[in-house]
C-alpha cells in the first residue's frame, strides 16, 4: 500500500509496531522518488494515535488520507475463545480502527477533504475458528458506515476493502495445507496480492472515488461468487 501511494506521489507516514517491517518498507521504496516517514505506533494506544496524527498534519499542512491495516489473528473456536485473544483482536483492528479515525476525522472536516479506507475481509462472512476476526471485521464495516454518514457533507469518504486471502502476512501464517486447499478454491486459481489489494486502496483514496462513500469493496479473484 506504502508502494501505491509512493507511486503516486503521495507524501506517506507509515506506523507500525513492527520497527524490522518498517525497516523493510523504507529500503524498498529509498531511491523511488517517495517522500515516506517511517514510526513505530502501536494504534491500540489513543493518545500515540492522536500525538502521531497531530503532529504529522502539522508537518504537512493537513492529513487527506488514512488507511488503516494493523491487524493480528488469533485462530480460536467459538466455545474456545480465551478473554485475552478476543480483546487483542479486537483491540487491534476495531479499537486501531476507531483511534485513527478519531484522530484524523474533525481536520478532515476542517479540510473539506479526506479520504479513509479501513481494511475488512471476506472472512467477516465467518470461518471456523475466525470468531473474533469476524467480530472485528464485521465491526469495521459498521464503524465504517456511520462515519461515511458522518462525513460525508464534509468532502470525506469513509470506505473498506475485503480481500479474500492474499498472498501476504497473515494468510501465509497459517498451515501449508489450509493454504493450498483454500487457494483451490478461487475461481482466478490463485490467492491475490499485495498490490492488488493496494490498488484498490489508492482507486478509494483517490479523488476520483469522490462520490463512494460507506461501502466495502471485495477484492477476491471470485472466491465471494456462486452458491
Ligand atoms: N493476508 C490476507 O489474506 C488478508 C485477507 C483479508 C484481510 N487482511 C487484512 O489485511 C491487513 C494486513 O494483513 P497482512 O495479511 O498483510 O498481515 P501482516 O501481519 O503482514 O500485517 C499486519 C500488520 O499489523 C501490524 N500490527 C499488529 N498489531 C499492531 C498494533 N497494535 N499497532 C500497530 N501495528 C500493528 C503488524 O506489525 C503487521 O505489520 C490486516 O488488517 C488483515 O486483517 C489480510
Amino acid at each position: 500500500v506504502c508502494g501505491a501511494f509512493a507511486s503516486r506521489d503521495v507524501r506517506v507516514v507509515a506506523a507500525d509496531m513492527d520497527e524490522e517491517g518498517l525497516g523493510r518498507i523504507a529500503d524498498d521504496l529509498r531511491g523511488k522518488g517517495s517522500d515516506l516517514v517511517t514510526t513505530t505506533l502501536d494504534v491500540t494506544r489513543r493518545d500515540d494515535v492522536e500525538e502521531l496524527v497531530g503532529r504529522e498534519a502539522e508537518r504537512a499542512g493537513g492529513l487527506d488520507i488514512v488507511v488503516n491495516l494493523a491487524g493480528v489473528l488469533r485462530n480460536q473456536v467459538v466455545v474456545k475463545i480465551d478473554d485475552d485473544a478476543f480483546g487483542t483482536v479486537m483491540n487491534t483492528h476495531l479499537i486501531g480502527t476507531l483511534n485513527t479515525m478519531r484522530a484524523a476525522l474533525p481536520g478532515m472536516r476542517e479540510l473539506g477533504y479526506g479520504r479513509i479506507v479501513n481494511m475488512s475481509s471476506l472472512a467477516v462472512r465467518g470461518t471456523v475458528a475466525g470468531g473474533a476476526y469476524a467480530a472485528a471485521k464485521g465491526a469495521i464495516e459498521g464503524l465504517t458506515r456511520a462515519a461515511a454518514i458522518e462525513s460525508a457533507k464534509y468532502g470525506v469518504t469513509v470506505n473498506c476493502v475485503a480481500p479474500g486471502l492474499v498472498d501476504a502476512g497473515m494468510f501465509r501464517t497459517v498451515p501449508a495445507e489450509y493454504q493450498k486447499e483454500s487457494e483451490a478454491q478461487i475461481p482466478a486459481g490463485r490467492a491475490g496480492t499485495s498490490s492488488e489489494v493496494a490498488e484498490c486502496v489508492a482507486f478509494l483514496a483517490g479523488e476520483g472515488a469522490s462520490y463512494v462513500t460507506g461501502q466495502t469493496l471485495t477484492i477476491c479473484g471470485g472466491l465471494s461468487l456462486g452458491l
